[in-house]
């Protein structure tokens, strides 16, 4: 078997509301890269749909289905910032794959901060129920690990502005390519 060269792509993680479609749309601009987003690639392949008409009609794991096969279609791609769904990284395989794919950036953000992004935002149907404070908890408990041990680079966001965390997700992304021309 061949060398596996590890694709130049940027891979947004996070959790909802961390601004990672934002912020990943802005990077791409400073990079030229083409910027996809997992969540409208979904919306896109299931007709229009809304993530939250998805989860009513087909369920979660018919959710997480899509979205693996979105990341899957993507994989042999290049020059692409690509914002993922917040769970999206919860699988192992999909996990396994990014690591292929190109640098995975980690958007911080603390719990506040989150809080305050989401309110009242209906589209997010994992943060619908009565107590939205707790759910969000309990995910971050669970999923903080599996991003800190996914990412090459974390960057806390809090009191920065959409520009700010781009120009220096960019420079570490330059940085890190100086010392690995591959990547
Ligand atoms: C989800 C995050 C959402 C979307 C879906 C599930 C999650 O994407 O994929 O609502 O499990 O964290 P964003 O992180 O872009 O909000």
């Amino acid at each position: 078997m061949g060398e596996v060269v590890k694709g130049n792509n940027v891979l947004m993680i996070g959790f909802m509301g961390s601004g990672k479609t934002s912020v990943g749309r802005e990077l791409a601009r400073m990079l030229g890269f083409r910027f996809v987003d997992t969540d409208e690639e979904v919306i896109r392949a299931a007709g229009g749909r809304e993530v939250s008409q998805i989860f009513e009609e087909e369920g979660e794991a018919a959710f997480r289905e899509r979205e693996a096969r979105i990341l899957q279609m993507l994989a042999g791609e290049k020059n692409l910032v690509i914002s993922t769904g917040g769970g999206l990284p919860v699988r192992d395989e999909n996990r396994r794959l990014m690591e292929t794919m190109g640098l995975v950036v980690w958007l911080d953000a603390t719990r506040e901060a989150i809080l305050h992004r989401v309110a009242g935002n209906q589209n997010r149907p994992l943060l619908r129920g009565d107590n939205v404070e707790e759910e969000v908890s309990r995910m971050l408990t669970e999923r903080r690990p599996i991003y800190e041990a996914l990412a090459e680079l974390r960057i806390e966001t809090d009191g920065l502005s959409v520009g700010d965390v781009a120009y220096g997700v960019a420079e570490s992304v330059r940085v890190h390519r100086a010392g690995n021309p591959e990547g």
